[in-house]
């Protein structure tokens, strides 16, 4: 087993808000193993996104750890790469200028010329190597997660955090996206957590199904999905992954009974 790159030690956290503390989460522990990806699953409202946050430094929990790499994470790092679901992109660079925006954010030591050939690269990954010169409004939603996906990995992030990406895009396009971020992570291995509500996708991205329980939020189950070679869409039809989507959907079933 691989050093895990992502590590949260038996974490709690309470919300201090107006009607008084709401526990979130609740001694929470996940290893993420280098280059692996895991998914998180989970009621909605258990505390998910508190969970990105944490790992990404914009948030200290109240009691426990989180790591990457060995390193106690105390503050935002620029190592993290993140992606949301509505990408955020700026209307007034264009794509390729959008890409490269975290680097001049970050500093970094390649050249003007380095930056864009980067940037292309990345593009080229996604299908996107003719939009450079095009503003974010006139690309498709699915084209916009694209590019937020390049922008979120062009510094070579250590870990790549998505917090539902892909849950505002029709199912097509969506399983489009799947396929791109096998392309990406076959080319560029880099460790992710995805949080996801949808458990056909948290079966094909990742190589382990983490099924929070409902707030606070504690591990109620995790899934290892094995396969974690080359993956194509027909394989979410076979037997076996019908049978890990119904323990998945079981167990969120369990979650939300309990919340
Ligand atoms: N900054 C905050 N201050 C107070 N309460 C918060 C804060 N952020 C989130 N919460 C509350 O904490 C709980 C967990 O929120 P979080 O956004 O982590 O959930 P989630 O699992 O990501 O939900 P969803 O699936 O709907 O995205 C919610 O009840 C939310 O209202
Ligand atoms: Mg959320």
């Amino acid at each position: 087993m691989s050093r895990a790159s992502i590590e949260i030690r038996d974490v709690s956290h309470v919300y201090k808000t107006q009607s008084g503390p709401l526990p979130v989460l609740d001694n929470l522990s996940i290893n993420v193993p280098k280059n692996a990806f895991t998914a998180v699953v989970g009621p909605s409202g258990c505390g998910k996104s508190t969970l990105t946050r944490l790992i990404a430094g914009l948030l200290t929990p109240d009691i426990g750890s989180v790591w990457l790499f060995g390193e106690k994470v105390e503050q935002p790092r620029a190592t993290v790469g993140m992606a949301f679901q509505n990408p955020v992109l700026l209307e007034w660079r264009n794509i390729l200028q959008n890409v490269i925006l975290p680097l001049e954010i970050v500093g970094s030591s390649l050249t003007a010329n380095q930056r864009k050939e980067r940037a292309r690269h990345l593009l080229a990954l996604v299908g996107l190597e003719d939009f450079e010169d095009k503003r974010p409004s006139e690309l498709s939603g699915g084209m916009r997660q694209r590019a937020s996906l390049c922008r979120a990995l062009i510094h070579k992030p250590e870990v790549l955090i998505l917090d539902e990406p892909f849950g505002a895009l029709d199912a097509f396009t969506r399983e489009d996206l799947w396929q791109v971020m096998h392309a990406l992570r076959k080319e560029e291995p880099f460790t992710g957590l995805l949080i996801t509500h949808d458990l056909r996708e948290s079966v094909f991205l990742s190589d382990q199904v983490i099924v929070l329980s409902g707030r606070p939020a504690s591990t109620q189950y995790i899934l290892d999905i094995p396969n974690k070679g080359e993956r194509s869409l027909d394989d979410l039809y076979s037997p076996d992954t019908i049978q890990m989507l119904n323990v998945l959907r079981h167990q969120i079933k369990v979650a939300q009974d309990r919340d």
